[in-house]
């Protein structure tokens, strides 16, 4: 099936996990769309859409959130994937429920939680020092969870 991902990602995570699903989903012809270069993406190719974006200060990307509602429709037409990366592990199912339209939530094939990372060389200095705050660590971690990839890859092709 023809599969679209697209995503949005401050400093590369979403984009590494997007890449990763790619991969797993290799029986499909997919095709990787970064909304913030390309911000109306044609959806008519496609039979499936994955949506992807990431958790700063408690919420998704206004453009990840603009864009579900935007095109609601067309996504009820179609097979749905949906999912975040966050670092919080307490709030993450708050987080993901705010993040995307009922409806959608709703329709979805798969949802999940992928983890993520602190990237402190990507981060400018306001971010490192909120960063540093919150998570009480200086250094950069990755917490990528592989196996929710892999779950959310077996649901959305079973
Ligand atoms: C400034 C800043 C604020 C963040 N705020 C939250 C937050 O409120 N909740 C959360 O779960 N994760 C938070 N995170 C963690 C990000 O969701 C995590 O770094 C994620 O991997 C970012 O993905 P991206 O590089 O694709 O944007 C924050 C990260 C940064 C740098």
């Amino acid at each position: 099936m023809k599969t679209a991902i697209i995503f949005r990602s401050k400093h590369g995570t979403t984009e590494t996990v997007s890449r990763t699903m790619a991969q797993k989903l290799s029986t499909d012809e997919v095709t990787l769309i970064d909304l913030k270069k390309y911000p109306k993406p044609n959806l008519q190719d496609f039979g499936r859409i994955v949506v992807g974006g990431s958790i700063h200060a408690g919420a998704v990307q206004k453009q990840v959130k603009n864009f579900c509602t935007a095109h609601l429709n067309d996504l009820q037409q179609k097979e749905v994937g949906l999912f975040i990366c966050c670092m919080d592990r307490e709030l993450q199912e708050k987080e993901f429920e705010n993040a995307f339209p009922d409806e959608l939530k709703t329709h979805a094939k798969a949802t999940g939680i992928m983890g993520g990372e602190f990237v402190f060389e990507r981060m400018n200095f306001l971010e490192r020092f909120i960063v540093k705050k919150i998570s009480k660590t200086d250094h950069s971690v990755s917490d990528i969870n592989e196996e929710a990839i892999d779950a959310f890859v077996s649901r959305l092709q079973g």
